[in-house]
């Protein structure tokens, strides 16, 4: 009898402390909630800590790929440009931190790039870059080896210098690296959505499964897109993505998964490349650009359901910058 009642008091008095820790988390600033989300302890896998979630003013769209090459950095440039074309607010963020190409192909030679950032000797707006039509670009290091690995204090410290770019952009597209590292992992898990760019290769699509099998571990609610780049005949583009589908279902279960779009192998892109000018700006006719403008198209319907889903969602997406900076990988 007396073993019970002390029971039930040990209980209430846990309960209580339960109700008061969530009340302290609740009333932290930002800054606290990056120090302690450092200090938090540890489990296996990419974890977050439980406070209350700041809601994203932007949709972060992350584009990935398992093997290298595949596209990434022309559909990043591409679709920026075509949406700032349309008046969407957007921001590119070059997240292929330590090899950073996308202020090239968009023929701009930035000043200063994120390893200022990073480093706390310059703020957001002077690291900012115009691009055409109103696109905004963060330019990442070019050869800066330190930057494709940052610690987990500078990735943080990173992501919330970022959190300004949430008020100001509809929509962040983030131009990720190749692969599936740590750092790479931790890009894609906070998104609100995940572009991965493949090409008809057997290589690229295996490689493109594993970056999805991953992201799927840490967040099996993750709207795919997939974007088959360099296809030869048109029916590439539904072989490809009917291949990737079947291995998915079968291995995985329900993935939030859709094509996209596809884009030809074009000599119009490559000449793109060589005078650093957007396909879809240099060459406005091609079936490359008009290739763009459906996806792009597609992003554009996306992007308002999106938007107003969040509106009205009690509990509605956290911020793409802010949950960056509290996820971790142990
Ligand atoms: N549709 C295309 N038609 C012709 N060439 C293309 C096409 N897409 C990409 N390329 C060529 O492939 C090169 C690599 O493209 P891109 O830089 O976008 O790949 P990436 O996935 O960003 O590479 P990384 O993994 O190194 O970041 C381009 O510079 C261009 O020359
Ligand atoms: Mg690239």
């Amino acid at each position: 009898m007396l073993a019970s009642l002390v029971v039930f008091l040990l209980t209430l008095y846990v309960m209580g402390m339960g109700v008061m820790k969530e009340e302290t988390r609740t009333k932290r600033s930002l800054g606290d909630i990056v120090r302690l989300s450092a200090a938090d302890g540890g489990m296996i896998g990419m974890r977050e800590t439980s406070f209350r979630t700041v809601p994203a003013g932007s949709q972060a769209i992350c584009v990935a790929s398992g093997k290298g090459g595949t596209g990434k950095t022309i559909f990043s440039t591409n679709i920026g440009v075509m949406l700032a074309s349309q008046n969407f607010k957007v921001t590119l963020v070059d997240a292929d931190l330590g090899l950073a190409n996308a202020h090239l192909l968009l023929g701009l030679d930035p000043i200063h790039d994120v390893s200022q950032l990073v480093g706390g000797e310059l703020t957001i707006d002077d690291v900012l870059v115009d691009a055409p039509h109103g696109l905004k670009i963060l330019p990442g290091g070019s050869g800066i080896a330190e930057l494709a690995d940052l610690n987990e204090g500078k990735v943080q410290y990173l992501a919330h210098q970022l959190m300004q770019l949430d008020e100001r952009s509809d929509i962040t597209l983030v131009d990720c690296s190749a692969g599936i590292t740590r750092q790479v992992l931790r890009f894609l898990a906070s998104a609100h959505g995940l572009v991965v760019v493949t090409t008809p290769e057997v290589t690229s699509m295996i490689d493109g499964y594993a970056v999805i099998k991953n992201v799927y571990r840490l967040r099996s609610d993750m709207p795919i897109w997939l974007v088959v780049n360099r296809i030869r005949q048109p029916e590439d583009a539904k072989t490809v993505y009917e291949k990737m589908r079947t291995i998915v279902r079968k291995r995985l279960g329900k993935v939030k998964m859709n094509l996209l779009g596809a884009v030809p192998h074009d000599r119009y892109v490559s000449r793109s490349v060589m005078v650093r000018e957007p396909v879809v700006l240099a060459h406005p006719r091609s079936f490359a650009t008009s290739c763009f403008r459906k996806m792009a198209a597609t992003l554009a319907v996306a992007h308002s359901r999106w938007k107003s889903a969040q509106k009205k969602a009690e509990d509605p997406a956290a911020s793409y910058f802010w949950s960056l900076a509290r996820r971790r990988y142990e």
